[in-house]
């Protein structure tokens, strides 16, 4: 047979594939606690800056939370720390997604805020590392990925709970070249892994009040994988008898986005990673483009803070980076705040941005010299949260 050899080769690193995988099972079968803020002091704020528009976009989100966060670090129960060299220059240097250094100095926080990162695909110029997102959701095993979408106006309150770690992005890195013309990648999807995520976004609906979880695969056609997540669905949804949930697949949920009669009728949506990271920007775009959505990638221990957009290369060169909307950095903040338990910090935040980009809108943001900058944008932001009555005034704005 022809073939023979190649087969052999493909078997022997799926073999290894498969090593690797059973391994992390195994893991996840030891269940881990939850990390309590409370008892912490300090608490550690990593700031990343990243590629492209990141340290503009960073820095304005950095702002907001330094003032809002002002009492507690004077108290010292919080602190800033800023972390350097999550740099594509510097990660191609060292040919490594995160250098060690970085990673030894990222486990030192409890949490990041962190730029997007550039990711280097084939033929950029750069050397063909892994995404240092993709790395640092694993390495960090920050496994939810948790994206809201509010459009206050059309009483649309979405969140998006992405399974983070699984999917085609396990071993995105490890596919194979059978031969010059036959290649294949590896889905992985694990009961432990789907559960957990089902189970947060459960959790979520039942604290927020919220009715209804809506599951989306392709189980239909991709049966064994997709199969494994719906079975996962199944069972947790059979823990939480006061909440409906409904599965679809995920062709049809992208049209039903659009569709502007039924589409407020979702709220809590839960997906694996692949299908989360194309429908997270579609619903980001509904919003008022994925500039203006945050995200949160949270694990047990640790928690990393987001825009859910790239690094915007064109925008970097056409020069036009200091137009860059940093309200994705800011939500990621507000989520931050909400997730270290500074609730009431958290929802002012939200409120604010609500106010600056969706209400008043008295700063408009272009992406190029016809509207504000960053900084300017930070600038309203900031005036609008020092404000005595600001959230006041939301409440008129959200009712009207
Ligand atoms: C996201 C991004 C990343 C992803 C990229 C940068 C690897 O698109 O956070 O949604 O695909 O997850
Ligand atoms: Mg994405």
């Amino acid at each position: 047979m022809v073939y023979k050899q190649a087969i052999e080769a493909a078997k022997e690193h799926f073999g290894k594939v498969l090593e690797g995988q059973l391994e992390r099972v195994e893991q996840l079968k030891k269940e881990q606690v939850w990390i309590d803020f409370e008892d912490i002091r300090p608490i550690v704020i990593g700031i990343l800056g990243g590629d492209g528009i990141g340290p503009t976009i960073v820095a304005e989100s950095q702002r907001v939370l330094e003032y809002l966060l002002k009492e507690q670090v004077d108290s010292g129960k919080v602190e800033f720390r800023t972390i350097k060299g999550l740099t594509i220059e510097n990660r191609a240097a060292q040919l490594k997604a995160i250098p060690d250094d970085v990673l030894a100095e990222i486990k030192k926080c409890h949490v990041t805020l962190k730029g997007p990162t550039h990711t280097p695909e084939r033929g950029d110029g750069w050397p063909n590392i892994e995404s240092a997102n993709v790395a640092m959701r694993k390495a960090l095993d920050l496994f939810a990925n948790v994206r809201p979408v509010r459009l206050p106006k059309e009483n649309i309150d979405w969140i998006i709970f992405r399974e983070n770690t699984e999917d085609m992005y396990a071993v995105g890195n490890q596919g194979i070249n059978v031969t010059e013309d036959l290649g294949i990648d590896f889905r992985v999807i694990t009961t432990q892994g789907s559960r957990r995520i089902l189970e947060m976004a459960f959790d979520h609906a039942r604290r927020m009040g919220k009715t209804k979880v809506t599951v989306v695969t392709k189980a239909n056609v991709i049966k064994t994988t997709d199969g494994k997540f719906l079975d996962a669905a199944r069972v947790v949804a059979s823990r939480y008898p006061g909440i409906t949930w409904d599965s679809w697949y995920i062709d049809i949920m992208t049209a039903k986005l659009l569709d502007v009669e039924r589409r407020h009728e979702f709220q809590v949506i839960a997906l694996p990673n692949l299908y989360g990271d194309i429908l997270s920007d579609e619903a980001g775009q509904i919003q008022g483009g994925v500039g203006t959505a945050g995200s949160a990638n949270i694990g047990k221990r640790y928690a990393m803070f987001e825009a859910i957009h790239g690094t915007a290369p064109r925008m970097v060169r056409e020069g036009r980076a200091q137009y860059a909307d940093p309200s994705s950095v800011m939500r990621a903040g507000a989520m931050l705040l909400e997730h270290l338990g500074f609730t009431d910090l958290g929802s002012k935040l939200h409120k604010a941005l609500d106010i600056c980009g969706q209400y008043e809108k008295r700063v408009i943001m272009t992406g190029r010299s016809t509207g504000a900058t960053s900084r300017e944008f930070g600038d309203y932001l900031m005036a609008t949260v020092q404000e005595p009555d600001m959230e006041a005034r939301w409440e008129l704005y959200s009712v009207a």
